[in-house]
C-alpha cells in the first residue's frame, strides 16, 4: 500500500508543512490525526505564504483533506482559518474538507484553563501555545467532551454541559474565577454549529473507501516525537501521541495503513517552550541559526531556542516511531559555518549514555558528547538535485544517516515548495 505518514522527528517545526505540501501532489487524500491549532505549518509557493494550523496542508493544492477523530477542534479557530485561506484564494468546501464527527471540541473554557494554569506555574510552566489543547484532551479521556456530532443537537446539550461545567467550575473556583456562563456557551455553540457541520462526516468511512479503491493516503502529523506525551520530554510535551502509530487510531484505519513513515528532521535542532534541550546554544552560533533559519513560532511568534543536531534524540525518535526514512530540512541554514557539531552521546554522572534518560532531572542534567565535522562555504540554498550539493554537505548528510540509523529520502534547501531533493520516493516504496 502506497501510503505515507509524515511525522516530526524533533520538537516540532521541522518543516512538515512544506514537505506535506510537496508530497500532496502525489496523494489522493491528506489526513491530520492528532493535535489541533497548536500546530503552525508554513508553506511557500512562489510569492504566496500560507500558514496553516488546523487544516491539513494538502488543502492548498485542493487535495481532499481530512481532519481525523484524534484531532481536538476549536470551531472558531477553524472558521477563522478557513476565512483566511479563502481570502488567499484557496477554495475550501465540503468537497475537499471533511471533519470527523467524533472530534472533541476545544471550547473557550479550555483556552481559559490553559492560560490560568500557565500563569500560575511560574518557573514550572510548560510554555504551551495557550490554545486549550491539554484541557480539551483531558476532557476527552475524562468522557466529558462536547464533540462535533453534538453540534447537531445543541438544544439537547443541557445535561452534557452541566457535567462539563461542574468539572470546570470547580477548577475555575480554585483560580478565583467566576463560574461558566452556560447560556452564553450554548448560544455560541448554536451560532457556530452549521459552519462546522457542513464538513462533518464519518471520515473513517471515507478513508476506508479510499483504502479499498487503492487511493494514496498521506497522513500529516503535527508537533514532533520529542513532544509526544509518552515518548517525549515529559512533562514538557503536548497532550497527544505524535508518533506515526497514532495515524491509524486518529483517523479510523487499521495499523497497516501507515505505509512509509517519513520523519521530518531539521539539520540542526530547535525547541519552543520550556524543557530540556541538551545541545542548546546560548552563543553567537545559536543566534546565527535562529536568524538564518527565521526561527520564530508560526503560532505564537515566540523565538525558538536553537542548537546543534542531536543524533541521539533523532535515533530514538526514529526508533519509537518506526521511521522508514527521513526528510532532512533546512540544510541551507548551515551554509558558511567553519565547523559543525553533532551530538553522538551523553555524559551523566560519570556514565556515558547512548539514549535519552527518562527522568526529567536526568534529561536536564545530561551533557552532550560532540563530534565535529568540517563545514562548507558554498551555498546549498535552492539546490534541487544531489549534484548541486557541496561534497562536505553530502558528508554531513551521510554521517547523520549513519548516526541515526535511518536513510535520507528527501532533502529540503529552502522554504520554497520546489527546492526539494528527492532521494527515494516515499510513495513508490
Ligand atoms: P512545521 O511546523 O514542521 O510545518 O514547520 P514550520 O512551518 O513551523 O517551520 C519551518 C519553517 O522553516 C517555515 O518557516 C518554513 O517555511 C521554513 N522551511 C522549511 N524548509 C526549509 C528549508 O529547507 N530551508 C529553509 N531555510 N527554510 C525552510
Ligand atoms: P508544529 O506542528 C513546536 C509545544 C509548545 C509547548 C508544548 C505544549 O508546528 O510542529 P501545547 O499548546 O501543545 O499544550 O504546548 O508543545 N508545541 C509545539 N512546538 N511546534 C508545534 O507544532 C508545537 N505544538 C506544541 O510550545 O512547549
Ligand atoms: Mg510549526
Amino acid at each position: 500500500m502506497a501510503n505515507v505518514t509524515v511525522i516530526g522527528g524533533q520538537w516540532g517545526d521541522e518543516g512538515k508543512g512544506k514537505i506535506v505540501d510537496w508530497l500532496s501532489s502525489r496523494a489522493d487524500v491528506v489526513a491530520r490525526f492528532q493535535g489541533g491549532h497548536n500546530a503552525g505549518h508554513t508553506l511557500v509557493v512562489g510569492d504566496q505564504v500560507y500558514k496553516l494550523s488546523l487544516l491539513p496542508s494538502g488543502i492548498v493544492r485542493g487535495t481532499l483533506s481530512v481532519i481525523g477523530n484524534g484531532v481536538v477542534l476549536d470551531p472558531w479557530a477553524l472558521k477563522a482559518e478557513v476565512e483566511k485561506l479563502t481570502a488567499q484564494g484557496v477554495a475550501i468546501t465540503p468537497d475537499n474538507l471533511q471533519i470527523a464527527e467524533t472530534c472533541p471540541l476545544i471550547l473557550p473554557i479550555h483556552r481559559d484553563l490553559d492560560a490560568l494554569r500557565e500563569d500560575a506555574s511560574g518557573q514550572g510552566k510548560i510554555g504551551t501555545t495557550r490554545r486549550g489543547i491539554g484541557p480539551a484532551y483531558e476532557d476527552k479521556v475524562g468522557r466529558r467532551a462536547i464533540r462535533v456530532c453534538d453540534l447537531r443537537h445543541v438544544d439537547d446539550l443541557g445535561p452534557q454541559l452541566d457535567r462539563l461545567c461542574a468539572h470546570h467550575d470547580a477548577l475555575r473556583a480554585g483560580f478565583g474565577q467566576a463560574p461558566i456562563d452556560r447560556a452564553r456557551l450554548k448560544q455560541d455553540l448554536a451560532e457556530i454549529a452549521d459552519f462546522v457541520l457542513q464538513f462533518a462526516k464519518p471520515v473513517w468511512l471515507t478513508l476506508n473507501d479510499a483504502k479499498h479503491k487503492g487511493s494514496r493516503i498521506l497522513f500529516e502529523g503535527a508537533q514532533g516525537v520529542l513532544l509526544d506525551v509518552d515518548h517525549g520530554t515529559y512533562p514538557f510535551v503536548t497532550s497527544s501521541n505524535t508518533i506515526a502509530g497514532t495515524a491509524a487510531g486518529g483517523t479510523g484505519l487499521g495499523p497497516s495503513a501507515a505505509g512509509f513513515v517519513l520523519g521530518i528532521v531539521k539539520a540542526y535542532t530547535t525547541r519552543v517552550g520550556s524543557g530540556p534541550f541538551p545541545t542548546e546554544l546560548d552563543d553567537e552560533i545559536g543566534q546565527r541559526l535562529g536568524e538564518r533559519g527565521h526561527e520564530f513560532g508560526t503560532v505564537t511568534g515566540r523565538k525558538r531556542r536553537c542548537g546543534w543536531f542531536d543524533a541521539v534524540l533523532v535515533r530514538q525518535s526514529c526508533a519509537v516511531s518506526g521511521v522508514t526514512g527521513i526528510a532532512l530540512t533546512k540544510l541551507d541554514v548551515l551554509d558558511g559555518l567553519e565547523e559543525i557539531k553533532i551530538c553522538t552521546g551523553y555524559r551523566l554522572g560519570g556514565e556515558t549514555l547512548d539514549h535519552f534518560p527518562a527522568h526529567a532531572a536526568d534529561q536536564a542534567a545530561v551533557e552532550p558528547i560532540y563530534e565535529t565535522i568540517e563545514g562548507w562555504q558554498e551555498s546549498t540554498a535552492g539546490a534541487r538535485s544531489w549534484a548541486q550539493l557541496p561534497a562536505q554537505a553530502i558528508k554531513y548528510i551521510r554521517r547523520v544517516e549513519e548516526l541515526i540509523q535511518c536513510p535520507v529520502a528527501l532533502v529540503s534547501t529552502s522554504p520554497e515548495r520546489e527546492d526539494t531533493i528527492l532521494v527515494r520516493d516515499p510513495f513508490a516504496d
